[in-house]
């Protein structure tokens, strides 16, 4: 079981937190107990695909999907540890986006089962999945424009938790049912540092700010794994810290968080455990730090070839990326990846 959640007081402003990739994982600043817990966990595992977990929540067996010829996602056996940090990482088009898709039950796969806490997921819609406790962010986030962000809020508590019509049809449970969720929506909207925009329509806030109130959302079905698909992507640095400090306070909290992220430092400061995808295929998984000197992680960011039609949004990124690739071959200390590789990473396309 997860564990308890932590006193309010830990979502309070983080002023020990190191910036992104300042300083090593092990800085002794950080909370440290589940983090500690997770690591020592996976600690003595060997490096190896489809390693068994002490603890595993999720677990995916032969679970592939195919866009015409192309085989988006074929993953063999994957295990998800309770209770740590997973980063997915891999290339554009790797699969990690089509992965979450099929997990979480927004699309569904050719063959394959997965389960959480030993319950199949198959054939669940997402709404289902979420009443369980599996809960992802999009890619591109999808709050409402035109409602306000208290009413995203509880637009996440209804699809989420499924309110049965027949609650809603006795005005007493209904009501006392929307107090509470409008004051969960409210304490939650306070952590997030967006209490104060509460009424605004949710199309005014900046693109960090929908990242936040997209995590908000997904958490007031009170899940146990959430799965954030490149939340700090097209964030500016000074909410990237409250982001990784908010994703880290999942774990404190005993959910289990799987999370795709471009950032070499970002993975590194805060997984306790990486997998890697290429070409729809997990090619390693591993402690972060076994990440960089993995040929086939090398190989396949080197090789990266980008055949998917990318919005302006991803071209902006994917460019961003560059110009900090090769702004860090000045830097090889920095990024575990980039600095094992002659050439920044290819962004042609
Ligand atoms: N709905 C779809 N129809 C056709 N091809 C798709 C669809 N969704 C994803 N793909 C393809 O599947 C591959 C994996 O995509 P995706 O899961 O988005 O990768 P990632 O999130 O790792 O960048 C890509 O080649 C992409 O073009
Ligand atoms: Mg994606």
């Amino acid at each position: 079981m997860p564990a308890e959640p932590a006193a309010h007081g830990a979502h309070a402003a983080r002023p020990d937190e190191p910036p992104a990739g300042s300083a090593p994982a092990s800085a002794g600043t950080e909370k440290a107990a589940p983090r500690r817990l997770a690591q020592a966990a996976l600690r003595d595992l060997p490096w190896e695909i489809g390693v068994a977990k002490p603890d595993p929540t999720v677990v995916v067996d032969g679970v592939t999907r195919t866009f015409g010829g192309l085989t988006a996602v074929s993953v063999d056996h994957l295990e998800i540890q309770r209770g740590g940090i997973t980063g997915l990482i891999g290339p554009n088009g790797a699969g990690k986006t089509t992965l979450f898709n099929l997990l979480t039950g927004f699309d569904q796969p050719d063959t394959g089962t997965w389960s959480f806490d030993g319950r199949s997921l198959g054939k669940l819609s997402p709404h289902q999945v979420a009443r369980l406790g599996v809960v992802r962010t999009f890619q591109l986030t999808k709050a409402l424009s035109r409602l306000t962000v208290l009413q995203n809020m509880l637009l996440g508590a209804q699809g989420q938790r499924g309110e049965s019509f027949l609650r809603a049809l006795v005005p007493g449970t209904w009501r006392r049912q929307e107090t509470e969720n409008t004051e969960k929506a409210m304490e939650l909207l306070q952590r997030f540092k967006l209490d104060a925009k509460s009424d605004d329509f949710a199309g005014i806030l900046s693109g960090g700010q929908r990242k936040l109130l997209e995590m908000a959302r997904a958490l007031m079905s009170d899940p146990q794994v959430v799965m954030l698909d490149e939340p700090m992507a097209g964030v500016n640095p000074a909410l990237t810290q409250s982001l990784l400090g908010h994703v880290k306070d999942l774990r404190e909290e005993g959910m289990t968080v799987i999370f795709v992220e471009h950032d070499m430092d970002v993975v590194r400061d805060i997984s306790d455990w990486v997998v890697v995808m290429a070409a729809g295929r997990i090619i390693a998984e591993g402690p972060p730090e076994s990440i960089s000197q993995n040929k086939a992680v090398v190989d396949a960011y080197l090789g990266a070839h980008h055949d998917a039609p990318l919005t302006v949004d991803d071209e902006d990124r994917v460019l961003a990326e560059a110009e900090a690739s090769i702004a860090r071959e000045g830097h090889p200390d920095q990024g575990v990846i980039s600095s094992d590789r002659p050439h920044p990473r290819r962004t042609d396309r």
